[in-house]
């Protein structure tokens, strides 16, 4: 049983590992398919996040899954055959009163677990077990692109949100919207965007390939680089780079009315000034809401699952631009050029 694991905390301990038995816990024996390598697992491999499961020192690494079920309950709701997806964060067992009605997206005391980061094992094992209750159901026909759900939910979570946010003013209806970054999150808030008929943008350091190729292809603007977005205001902006200069630019280009969603996890940046007094004034003068958005629960990877199902298949199969056989399992991990989604083939 071949999983992938690494020492949370200790930098460039990832190996490929002999397990005795399939990790995690759970009714369903689910067996992997594909495993899409996100910044969260470079980060772990780095050793500045990622916790291994109490009284362990390795965590199996991986969160965005594609299996198929081997094995489950009858009264599971599950068929052996079944293309599944596993839910990332798992509830804290106090509970939250977040956490106690299934949102544990927001969770608020932090004693929530999350698959292949936060004190449970991950996904990148041949086989592993999940509970029918954190396992999704994906539509076959989806192929390979099924293993995008999950960053799929992160993305449908961010814009319930910012629909609701919308909503206070009752007359809120939003024409445009900025993604900053065209990875694979920017591009999947995106399609959503383009999904909702509304006038998208997108800006990236990339100036040719892949990247504006997709964006393109979703009838959206691609820009290269802040400075090229003149004077552009947006009604929403869905930031998906995490660099603050990026986020400051945003909150102060934003419409009146505007609503900046921030879901890129950043590192600390003390060398940008802000006059913060000018920004706080142009955000209440604006009614501008600022907010950031994490995880996703099961109402999300449902929003998603449908996003998916009306996107354009050939559009999402190009988004996942490098498909690694198990064989070569490290190469997912390694970043090239014109890399947007990579993922490793299980059983291959
Ligand atoms: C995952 C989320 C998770 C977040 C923070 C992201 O990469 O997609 O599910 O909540 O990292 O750990």
């Amino acid at each position: 049983m071949q999983a992938i694991t690494v020492l949370p905390g200790v930098a460039d301990s990832l190996r490929l590992e002999n397990l005795q038995q399939p990790p995690g816990h759970g009714d369903l024996l689910v067996e992997a398919v594909a495993l899409g390598v996100c910044g969260t697992d470079l980060e772990i491999i780095a050793g500045h996040y990622g916790q291994a499961p109490p009284g362990r020192e390795q965590l199996v690494l991986g969160h965005e899954s594609l299996g198929r079920v081997l094995r489950a309950p009858g009264s599971s709701g599950f068929d052996a055959g079944d293309m599944v997806v596993g839910i990332v964060r798992h509830p804290d067992p106090q509970p939250c009163p977040d956490c106690a009605i299934g949102e544990w997206d927001m969770c608020g005391n932090g004693f929530y677990t999350e698959h292949g980061i936060k004190a449970l094992d991950g996904f990148g094992a041949e086989q592993f077990f999940l509970p029918s209750a954190m396992a999704v159901k994906v539509d076959p026909a989806l192929g390979l692109a099924a293993v995008l759900l999950e960053p799929a939910s992160i993305v449908a979570k961010a814009w319930e949100h910012v629909d609701r946010i919308g909503h206070r003013a009752l007359a809120w209806q939003p024409r445009s919207v900025l993604v900053t970054g065209a990875g694979p999150i920017g591009l999947l808030a995106a399609l959503m965007a383009s999904q909702r008929g509304l006038d998208v943008h997108v800006v990236d350091r990339n100036t040719t390939g892949l990247k504006p190729s997709l964006v393109r292809q979703l009838g959206a603007t691609p820009y290269d680089g802040m400075s090229a977005l003149g004077a552009l205001a947006p009604d929403i902006v869905i930031e998906c780079t995490g660099a603050g200069a990026v986020a400051l630019d945003v909150m102060r280009r934003i419409a009146p009315g505007g609503i900046v969603c921030l879901t890129g996890v950043g590192v600390d940046n003390p060398a940008i000034g802000v006059d913060f007094g000018h920004l706080n004034r142009s955000l209440v003068l604006g009614n501008i809401v600022v907010f950031g958005s994490v995880n996703a629960n099961r109402r999300h990877y449902q929003a998603a699952a449908a996003a998916l199902d009306r996107a354009d298949r050939g559009w999402l199969d190009r988004v996942i631009s490098r498909r690694v056989p198990q064989a070569r399992w490290r190469e997912a991990f390694e970043r090239r050029r014109d890399d947007v989604k990579v993922i490793i083939e299980f059983g291959k």
